[in-house]
């Protein structure tokens, strides 16, 4: 028996048992001719591919049969905004603008500005302070090196008069008993969050509505996102559209250990609008896998499956596989200084975050060219 977790869209909570999650939510592992075949169609894999923080799909191999045949998907995510985003929230988007590159995609991201607002009990975040945190995430996403031209990003509450006519037609395959079984729901759950998830239905068969035809779509999304799409495919393949292909990841870890890097403790993750100094003092308070005694360390080694520091770079910071690899032995044989390694990454990732910046001054008077407005 797994030790408890819970991963669903408004709680994750425990170490997650992603064996065991893949089995509960009927989900399959990317296995290496799944991994291969990517290699085949994309002429490269991402490393958050290779390396397993996305490690398990729904339909990828029907999305990539009709990509083969010559029928281009296109490529759906999104985030809810609730105050600002982490460098762990940019993973569905760095992964969406690959897929973009690689598959020529066009990518749709939805800024669900209400979701948070209805959803987070003791919060006083209002429908005004989301509105604004919506267009600095929007601008935070476009600066990843999206195509204006194949990208559109959009408010629910902007694009609503579109978003709200597919929703109804979902939400009337989506009895409150489904909605309650899957999020754990009861009387006290406002109306307005057991609707919802029809409001995140749409992006991934709106492009057939629009198309007049089934249009292939793939949706990367964090593990805990599942349970929208586990609902929601049905209905969609009620009305009659193709149900969307899903990529899921893991969690990055928090800086100071945990499985999800939570946004509650400021401490626990980078904000893309940490200063050089802060990055450099979160990662120094970050921890890493050494043994609690210097005897045990000098036995054991250091576990850098613990430590945040290795985890960074293999899932965000470190492309290169030889480079990771002098990283990850480091820590196991305890040959690396703790203070270089945590110096080294503090570099990577202000470097990243200093580029991006750039990237956003330079298109930030350019952002309508992105937004979907109804
Ligand atoms: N519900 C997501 C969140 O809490 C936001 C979101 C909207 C999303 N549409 C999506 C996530 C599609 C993944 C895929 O951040």
């Amino acid at each position: 028996m797994p030790d408890e977790y819970k991963v669903d869209a408004y709680s994750v909570e425990g170490k997650v048992d992603y064996e065991d999650a893949v089995k509960k939510f009927g989900i399959s592992l990317i296995d290496d001719a799944l991994k291969a075949r990517i290699k085949n169609d994309a002429g490269d894999v991402h490393f958050m591919i290779r390396r397993g923080l996305y490690f398990a799909h729904r339909d990828m191999n029907l999305l990539l049969d009709k990509y083969e045949k010559g029928e281009k998907f296109y490529v759906y995510t999104g985030i809810a905004p609730s105050g600002g985003m982490t460098v762990a929230h940019l993973v569905h988007f760095i992964m969406a603008q690959w897929l973009q590159e690689k598959f020529g995609a066009d990518v749709m991201i939805q800024i669900p500005d209400e979701e948070k607002f209805l959803a987070k009990k003791n919060t006083n975040l209002t429908l005004g302070s989301t509105h604004e945190l919506a267009y600095k995430d929007a601008l935070d996403i476009a600066a990843l090196g999206f195509n204006p031209d194949k990208t559109k990003i959009f408010l629910n509450t902007e694009y609503a008069s579109v978003l709200y006519k597919q929703a109804v037609r979902v939400s009337k395959y989506l009895t409150f008993s489904i909605i309650k079984d899957a999020f754990g729901f009861g009387n006290d759950t406002n109306i307005g969050t057991i609707f919802y998830t029809s409001m995140q239905a749409v992006p991934a068969f709106l492009k057939s509505v629009e198309a007049g035809k089934n249009v292939p779509c793939l949706v990367p999304l964090g593990l805990d996102q599942d349970v929208h799409f586990r609902v929601a495919r049905n209905a969609i393949d009620k009305l009659g559209y193709y149900k969307p292909a899903i990529m899921h990841s893991t969690f990055i870890p928090s800086l100071k250990g945990g499985p999800k890097m939570s946004a509650s403790d400021p401490d626990n993750a980078i904000y893309l609008d940490d200063s050089p100094e802060t990055v450099e003092k979160k990662v120094n308070r970050a921890i890493t896998g050494q043994q609690s005694t210097a005897e045990l360390q000098k036995r054991l080694g250091g576990d850098p499956d613990k430590c945040a520091v290795c985890q960074y770079n293999k899932y965000l910071f470190e492309p290169d596989d030889k480079k990771l690899a002098k990283i990850i032995e480091g820590e196991r044989r305890g040959t690396m200084r703790i203070g270089e390694h945590k110096k080294d990454l503090a570099a990577k990732i202000n470097k990243f975050l200093a580029e991006h910046r750039k990237e956003k001054d330079r298109i930030r008077d350019s952002m309508d060219s992105f937004m979907l407005r109804a």
